[in-house]
């Protein structure tokens, strides 16, 4: 059968991984897919750089465009990452009609709506199962595996860098910026690392994966996020003592007044699978109502974890090429006039268990002025912690976790109490979720 022929934009770390697996299981990946895949052009901005991956055989331009409107492409694997000119490319390799192939979650949880509609008028598939938890199959899971279920939440840890840079100063005490360092030098983070440590690509992938889950738009742009980087060890430290990890997780969950969505440093349980994710590993956790909760994990980032998720994207294409447009799986997982307006509640509205630490005098009458501030706010205490005073201080911290209960409430609770003469400076907040 003729190859599949592929015109890829883009050969960093994961075009260089996707042309290395691309080589080695050709064999293997022709069988699965019933006919060859075959790279027939380059483009790279730094020609002397694509070289050492790129053999001479393969034609290598500097033309992006070029190679988007070449009638010898029949798919374009777009790895070049950001937002412009990646996408002014993809709409342009849309309108001739080619597929394609993206692990850009940063420009589908943006743009994705105006990329699926574009697609959608001229029949061509937009594949994207790289963009969320690298190599693990979640977008496959969500959008054939799991059809049977309403889906109630989804949590996960789905940044590699900030999953990486959490364990390291768990397990070794090294401080944030060296290991941030160290994510950089094995190609986890992105171009620009405060995409990963603020929380923002963890939030373009749960936008992504709660489109998919609830049958909504993309809606990135009404997410909660918050990154690590204001986590302090003595945290991480108070975390564990009381049985709990902190993780960034990404929170997509269904309540009845709408959605909740949200990437934020949360504690969960140590026992948990998912709290003893380590490293640049990613896991994902996915509740639906019939088959009830169910665990993916694997590498979310790297060279060859994410080009195995553009390859299957590519087999899917290779199989799907010639068959008639109303047979392929939806986008989004749900047919799209059918996609849902449930809105995506404020953060005022969230509810979760809280995490307060908190600095104040050590004398009598102190708790019992902060747990009625707590009580008048209808919040209950699960679980508190009070260390001793340090040798010659006249103040201590108190750690107190809470039921569930609505954000709103904690944030007036805590404003209260950091009025109280006896609180000394700022109370750290930290949402924490049982994952039960
Ligand atoms: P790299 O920076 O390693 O590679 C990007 C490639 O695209 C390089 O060849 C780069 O050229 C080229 N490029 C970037 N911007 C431009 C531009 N404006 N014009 C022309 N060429 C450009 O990125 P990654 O391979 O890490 O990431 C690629 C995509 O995959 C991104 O969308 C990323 O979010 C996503 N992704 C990455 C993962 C990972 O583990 N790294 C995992 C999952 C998804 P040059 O070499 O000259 O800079
Ligand atoms: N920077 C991302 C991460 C790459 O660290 O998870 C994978 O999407």
């Amino acid at each position: 059968m003729k190859p599949l022929r592929i015109g890829l934009l883009g050969i960093g770390t994961v075009g260089g991984g996707t042309f290395d697996v691309l080589t080695r299981n050709a064999e293997e990946i022709s069988r699965r897919a019933g006919r060859p895949l075959s790279v027939v052009r380059v483009a790279a901005r730094n020609e002397a750089k694509a070289r050492k991956v790129v053999p001479a055989s393969i034609p290598l331009v500097t033309d992006f465009r070029a190679v988007v409107r070449d009638p010898e492409v029949d798919v374009v694997v777009e790895l070049m990452g950001g937002y412009e000119p990646a996408k002014a490319l993809i709409l342009d390799a849309i309108e001739h009609g080619k597929h394609v192939v993206t692990a850009n979650k940063a420009l589908l949880a943006v743009h994705g709506n105006e990329i699926f509609s574009a697609a959608r008028a001229k029949g061509v598939i937009v594949a994207f199962e790289a963009a969320v938890a690298g190599g693990i199959p979640i977008i496959k899971a969500l959008r054939e595996g799991l059809v049977a279920n309403r889906i109630e939440w989804i949590a996960g840890i789905i940044n590699g860098t900030t999953n990486f840079i959490l364990s390291e100063m768990r397990s070794k005490g090294l401080a944030f910026a060296d290991v941030l360092k160290q994510a950089q030098a094995k190609g986890y983070a992105e171009a620009d690392p405060t995409f990963d440590i603020e929380g923002v690509d963890a939030g373009h992938k749960i936008s992504i994966l709660a489109a998919l889950a609830f049958g909504i738009p993309l809606s990135f742009d009404k997410a909660h996020i918050e990154g690590i980087t204001k986590i302090e060890a003595i945290d991480i430290r108070y975390a564990e003592e009381m049985g709990y990890r902190i993780k960034l997780l990404g929170i997509a969950r269904r309540r009845a007044a709408g959605i909740e969505l949200r990437v934020h440093p949360t504690l969960i349980p140590a026992r948990r699978l998912i709290a003893n994710v380590e490293g640049v590993m990613n896991a994902v956790l996915v509740k639906g109502d019939a088959v009830g909760a169910t665990l993916y994990y694997g590498a979310g980032a790297g060279a060859q974890p994410t080009a195995s998720a553009v390859i299957a994207d590519l087999v899917d294409v290779a199989r799907l090429i010639d068959a008639d447009v109303n047979h392929r799986v939806p986008y989004l997982a749900f047919q799209p006039d059918r996609i849902g307006s449930e809105p995506v509640l404020p953060i005022d509205e969230v509810e979760s268990s809280y995490y307060l630490r908190l600095r104040v005098d050590d004398r009598p009458g102190v708790l019992a002025d902060i747990t009625r501030v707590l009580a008048d706010n209808m919040i209950s205490i699960d679980a508190m912690l009070q260390k001793e005073p340090a040798e010659g201080e006249a103040q201590t911290d108190i750690i107190l976790l809470t039921h569930e209960t609505i954000e709103g409430r904690i944030r007036r609770a805590i404003a209260a109490i950091e009025a109280q003469p006896s609180t000394r400076g700022k109370i750290v907040l930290l949402r924490l979720e049982n994952l039960a």
